[in-house]
């Protein structure tokens, strides 16, 4: 018996999950020997679902599903998409769902040989986490013509140059501006993604729709101080720079806990020598920020910095703030958003609308395109995790949904020409 669109997913996505730059767990981080073998599957079944595809300057795999009309004068695109990268550790869900509802709803028209008076593209999108460059949204940044060339000369751990990686993936980092997409030809971005949270569990509904996503800060300090003997240094004479960063860690902690729905994280920490007989002489911390309303994030920030000062100024150490990226809160388009809606109404009792405290590659998107969001309810809200997980039921709805969402869109479209 045929498996259904659901089930197909739910065995792609295991599929994908193994597939991973990291033996033991899933990490897959941008243009990597993974990515790789994970754009070569999913553009298999990218041309299954009817698409042509490409890979673009800075590696991003996208599908074309051609309009009823092909090539006519003023088409326009839908896109819609997800990202293929992984944090470390990963789950399954985070990224690949999208962009596998993305192809189930292709192939929904494909199978009934139905072409839209727009073209839809499919995009997977090579780095949203920012992992191997400590920068997020690279590949949505190219499509949104966002991407700031001075990255490329960002290294990773093992000091190869983003440029570099670019080339020896097959993308091209001198002609990044040719991923660029014509805005004139934007219907919009439509983004389907595990909510990552508790919400719709608590609500046990399946579907949200998103209604902002929230800004981020993402910084990265570095304290240093003097190695010493630890055996032989009395305390009063030490600059322990790892003190002064756990001092400075339960002060991000203690501000966030004070300011309403703000959430702040470190989430990396290195410290050198990094031996148990040596006071540290440096610690190198990330910061992440993340507010629906930008100057609450803004001021948070800027209140850290101080306190940085302070603590490093008192401790007789330095410190040294990095800003890493900065991206503004994103308004989820009304008149899209509200087409989603229409069609989530009917498959479940209430319609939800929720912010994201999550990135997206859509909060990118939106510099260039009307943008749209729909959370699949996942399982305890966890993500980042090897315990994600949504249920094929769910899946099967999203499937439905999404369809359904791209026939009122192109009913739209009819009643507009
Ligand atoms: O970090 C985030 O919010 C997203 O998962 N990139
Ligand atoms: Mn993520
Ligand atoms: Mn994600």
């Amino acid at each position: 018996m045929k498996k259904g669109l659901a089930q197909t997913l739910m065995a792609r996505l295991e599929a994908l999950g193994r597939i991973s730059d990291e033996p033991g767990r899933l990490t897959r981080t941008f243009c990597s020997p993974a990515m790789h073998r994970a754009n070569q599957l999913v553009a298999g079944w990218m041309i299954q679902a009817g698409m042509s595809t490409r890979q673009d300057a800075i590696g991003n795999l996208i599908g074309h599903y051609a309009a009823e009309h092909r090539g006519q004068a003023g088409e326009k695109v839908l896109l819609l998409g997800s990202h293929l990268d992984t944090v470390r550790n990963a789950g399954k869900f985070d990224g690949p769902l999208g962009v596998l509802t993305a192809i189930a709803c292709v192939q929904q028209l494909h199978e009934k040989k139905l072409r839209l008076p727009f073209a839809v593209e499919v995009a997977a999108f090579g780095d949203e986490e920012g992992v191997r460059f400590h920068k997020a949204y690279l590949g949505s940044m190219a499509l949104a013509g966002t991407f700031d060339t001075r990255d490329l000369k960002r290294t990773d751990a093992e000091g190869i140059t983003m440029e570099s990686a670019i080339q020896d993936f097959g993308g091209n980092p001198k002609q990044l501006a040719t991923a660029r997409l014509n805005p004139d030809r934007l219907l919009g971005y439509v983004e389907v993604h595990i909510e990552q949270g508790p919400v719709l569990e608590k609500k046990k509904l399946p579907l949200g729709v998103v209604s902002a996503i929230a800004g981020q800060t993402r910084a990265h300090l570095t304290f240093n101080g003097r190695a010493g003997h630890a055996g032989t240094t009395p305390m009063a004479l030490r600059r322990d720079a790892l003190c002064a960063a756990a001092q400075f860690i339960l002060e991000v902690e203690t501000l966030a806990k004070n300011r309403a729905d703000l959430v702040a994280t470190v989430g990396a920490v290195q410290v050198f020598p990094g031996v148990s007989n040596v006071i540290p002489a440096q610690a190198q911390l990330s910061l992440d920020l993340r507010h629906a309303v930008d100057d609450v994030r803004r001021s948070a920030g800027a209140e850290l910095r101080k306190r940085a000062r302070t603590i490093a100024a008192t401790r007789k150490l330095q410190v040294d703030w990095q800003a890493v990226s900065e991206t503004a809160a994103v308004q989820c388009d009304g008149s899209l958003s509200a087409v989603l809606g229409e069609a989530v109404k009917p498959r479940q009792k209430t319609l939800v609308l929720l912010p994201s405290g999550a990135g997206h590659d859509a909060a990118a998107l939106a510099a260039v395109a009307p943008v749209a969001m729909l959370f699949v309810r996942c399982k305890g809200g966890i993500s980042h995790h090897p315990k994600e997980s949504a249920s094929e039921a769910d899946i099967r709805i999203t499937i439905a949904v999404m369809g359904d969402f791209v026939q009122r869109l192109a009913a739209l479209h009819y009643e507009r020409v």
